[in-house]
């Protein structure tokens, strides 16, 4: 794996000035409403730990319900967006790959896929770990992600159109290393007469496969949804909402 794309720093220093932007042409600025209110639910009137925080685009308006948010990234320029953005939230820089914490929270979630981020199927088990570890015994851990898309491969590679419209074009470009079930992808982004290339990299992960990892660290399915309202997970879910609590409950 290239330095380029294993370092978060990198990721973050490319994304941070035009996340908001981009999450906004995504729907996703208009969602995080959506995906507050679902995780107020499993506060339990308490506290929550957000995994890879970003600029608190879930957390603000969480917080904003009263809920005592927290937060981890490991990304100096997104801390500095979330903190230009609210005064309410306790965030500190760390790897949620092997955090530790002394507080235990109601709930501990990681939205927007980011669990994928971590490449690697040890990362990501640690850091479902250390998760279960920063819950009180009756708390919930809530993750969203993507339902891996890795059909049309030609060669190993693809590229994909996901928006044109009259000011901006999004090309995304994937090549698909299956031994490591990783993508290392670029979007490039068309805007006017300039482009912007944004790179990342993430290890895919179906829902089953989570769930074998959650049930590694004494976690246990209890819900599964097809997006934050609350719609049914079917066959056409295009990703999931996975809430587990610690098995026995
Ligand atoms: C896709 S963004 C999601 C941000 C936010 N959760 C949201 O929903 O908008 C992923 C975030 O995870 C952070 N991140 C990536 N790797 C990380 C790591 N190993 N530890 C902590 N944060 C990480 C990035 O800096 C970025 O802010």
């Amino acid at each position: 794996m290239s330095d380029d794309f294993a370092h978060n720093d990198n990721w973050a220093s490319n994304w941070a000035p035009v996340y908001e932007k981009f999450n906004s042409i995504r729907g996703r600025v208009a969602e995080a409403e959506e995906t507050a209110t679902f995780l107020e639910r499993y506060c339990g009137g308490g506290s929550a730990l957000e995994l890879g925080i970003g600029d608190g685009r879930v957390a603000v308006p969480l917080s904003e319900r009263g809920v005592r948010v927290e937060g981890i990234d490991n990304s100096d320029s997104m801390l500095t967006l979330l903190r230009e953005r609210s005064d309410l939230i306790n965030a500190w820089k760390g790897d949620m790959a092997k955090f530790r914490t002394e507080q235990r929270y109601n709930l501990v979630y990681c939205a927007y896929n980011t669990l994928m981020v971590l490449v690697t199927r040890e990362a990501q088990i640690n850091c479902l770990r250390s998760a279960a570890d920063a819950l009180h015994d009756e708390g919930y851990l809530v993750l969203e992600l993507l339902v891996p898309a890795i059909g049309g491969f030609v060669g190993g590679q693809k590229t994909t159109t996901t928006l044109v419209d009259h000011e901006n074009t999004f090309v995304t470009a994937d090549i698909h290393d299956p031994l490591n079930q990783n993508l290392v992808s670029s979007l490039l982004w068309f805007s006017g007469t300039s482009v912007r290339r944004l790179p990342y990299r993430v290890r895919y992960v179906y829902h089953q496969e989570l769930d074998t990892m959650a049930e590694c660290v004494g976690l246990k399915l209890s819900e599964r949804w097809g997006d934050w309202t609350g719609g049914e997970f079917t066959e056409a879910s295009k990703r999931h909402i996975s809430v587990y609590r610690r098995a026995g409950l």
